[in-house]
């Protein structure tokens, strides 16, 4: 990581027939836990998040619900997806709306632009479309309809019946780019990640491209194909879009070659868009292609895919209310594999909370400072020479420094939080072998307690700054405690190791309280 690169990283856009659950924020959370740990790091580092607000989807909840797509749109975004940033606290550069203007404009740019190059065609389609994943379906992604939908085919990840379409539309020729695709994937193996991911993405893309059907003019909720306004842009392709018009392309020259590429954190649902049609459409228009795609997986509700239309659907502040915000933030980066498949479960999370986060880290916090309140009215000892025991400590803390920063780079989140815990275990392990309780009992060893409060002291430094892009509040709580100076998010991350300490510790509430009621 070098000092003021651009790391600019972006979640989807989410659709906002309807509200957010906790597979959203899981996203949310994982880009954003990225983002604040590469601003640590120094780097320029820039979190688009937002919404995907044409097409279909959004057009049939709103007329159902009575109101035009847009005020629906407006309701969703004010009422359901801002706050959800607030819940799970995502500290995001930007929020990039696809009605918005600079978007629409921009977007319009861009198709324009590759009318004009002569990579758009009109042709006629017919085939299945599923509006829940606003796509046409190759039959091979149908299956046979259930109960009520008996007889018809249905989507297989909705399980909603498709409908069958003929338009004459305008095509995008992807179909050109599918060697150049290739050849991508080849010559950069970390474009898409994790490995199934991009195993999936090649073997697509080997099977043989088609082009893409690029307008629709069935309905008019979207951007207007610039030089046809019977058509509007198809949603993906505008949604896509989205990364770019955020960065200032066709705006702003100068921020745009600042921010781009980007790294897309997307759920393994939607990768094909991302590895495969929009690098195509930034060949076409001779942009950089993105920086890299990751695939997270799924949360799972019995085995499939939570989801609002299934009705498993878990709301984020259903868990935050309970445990807080941090709680949420480390349950999902901790417990999951970023890359895998997930169960969410209410006793998972209580058990961790209780014991990684109540017991673990937060009584360790509790534990230290309050014996430097009580041993040493609250200032931070020196101590004298260190022994084996507390070099052990300093060593893990850079182990840790460098293993967690390693972890990070290659997208692996729930290694580097494991791997940081391997110090909040050692710390705790220390104390108790330690005993300063006992050492202050006896003014003989004095200078050993200083020494071991005087460790004790830097090692929750550390943790404070490693664990910040993690849990927030109740870092950013501690670090005040511990006398840090400046704010945490200003400290250096690859540097937390050698952090010289404050001098005074000021008492502290727990972190993590205990939570009397069972839930679930
Ligand atoms: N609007 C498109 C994305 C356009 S991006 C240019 C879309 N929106 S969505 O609202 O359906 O959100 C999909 C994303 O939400 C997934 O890719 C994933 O990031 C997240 N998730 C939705 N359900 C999820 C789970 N059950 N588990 C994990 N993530 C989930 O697709």
């Amino acid at each position: 990581m070098s000092d003021g690169s651009s790391f600019y990283i972006t979640t989807p856009i989410f659709y906002v027939n309807d509200v957010p659950h906790i597979g959203h924020a899981y996203t949310e959370v994982a880009a954003d836990v990225l983002a604040r740990w590469h601003r640590q790091s120094g780097d320029n580092a820039w979190l688009l998040t937002g919404t995907d607000e044409h097409g279909q989807k959004i057009l049939r909840t709103a007329t159902a619900n009575g109101v035009t797509p847009k005020e629906w749109a407006d309701r969703l975004v004010e009422t359901a997806w801002k706050p959800l940033l607030e819940t799970v606290n995502i500290a995001n550069d930007d929020f990039i709306r696809t009605t918005d203007e600079r978007h629409e404009v921009n977007a319009q740019k861009f198709l324009q632009h590759l009318q004009t190059e002569g990579h758009i065609y009109t042709g006629e389609y017919e085939g299945y479309y599923c509006v829940g994943c606003e796509e046409y379906k190759p039959t091979s992604d149908l299956v046979d309809g259930t109960g009520d939908d008996a007889g018809v085919l249905v989507c297989a990840i909705h399980s909603k019946p498709v409908e069958l379409l003929h338009e004459k539309n305008y095509f995008f020729k992807m179909s050109a780019f599918a060697d150049q695709l290739l050849a991508l994937y080849e010559a950069n193996p970390d474009f898409v990640q994790p490995e199934s991911a991009r195993n999936e993405v090649i073997s697509f893309v080997k099977r043989g491209l088609s082009d893409l059907s690029i307008s629709r003019s069935s309905f008019d909720w979207g951007i207007k194909v610039p030089w046809d306004e019977s058509h509007v842009v198809y949603v993906w392709f505008d949604a896509l879009l989205n990364y770019i018009t955020a960065a200032g392309y066709g705006q702003n020259d100068e921020e745009f070659a600042s921010r781009w590429p980007a790294t897309h954190i997307v759920g393994k649902d939607i990768l094909r868009f991302h590895a495969v049609i929009w690098p195509a459409m930034l060949m076409a228009a001779g942009i950089a292609v993105p920086k890299q795609v990751f695939g997270h997986g799924w949360l799972l509700v019995g085995g499939e895919k939570m989801s609002k239309s299934k009705l498993t659907g878990i709301a984020p502040s259903e868990i935050t209310d309970t445990f807080g915000s941090d709680a949420f933030r480390y349950y999902f980066m901790r417990a999951i594999s970023f890359g895998q498949d997930g169960s969410f479960s209410w006793e998972d999370l209580s058990a961790r909370y209780q014991s990684e986060l109540a017991n673990g880290f937060g009584n360790l916090a509790s534990r230290v400072i309050a014996m430097v309140v009580r041993y040493c009215d609250g200032e931070v000892p020196l101590g004298g020479e260190p022994t084996e025991a507390d070099l052990g400590i300093q060593a893990t803390e850079k182990r840790v420094t460098d293993a967690s920063a390693a972890f990070i780079d290659r997208l692996a989140i729930h290694e580097a939080v494991a791997s940081v815990w391997e110090l909040v275990d050692e710390l705790n392990g220390y104390i108790t072998l330690q005993e300063p309780w006992a050492l202050a009992k006896d003014p003989a060893t004095r200078e050993r307690l200083e020494t071991v409060l005087h460790t004790a002291v830097r090692g929750l430094g550390t943790l404070t700054v490693l664990l910040s892009p993690v849990i927030p509040v109740a870092t950013g709580t501690l670090w005040t405690a511990l006398g840090g100076t400046g704010a945490l998010t200003d400290q250096r991350i690859d540097r937390a190791w050698g952090w010289a300490g404050g001098t005074h510790v000021t008492p502290l509430e727990p972190l993590f309280p205990r939570i009397e009621s069972t839930v679930g």
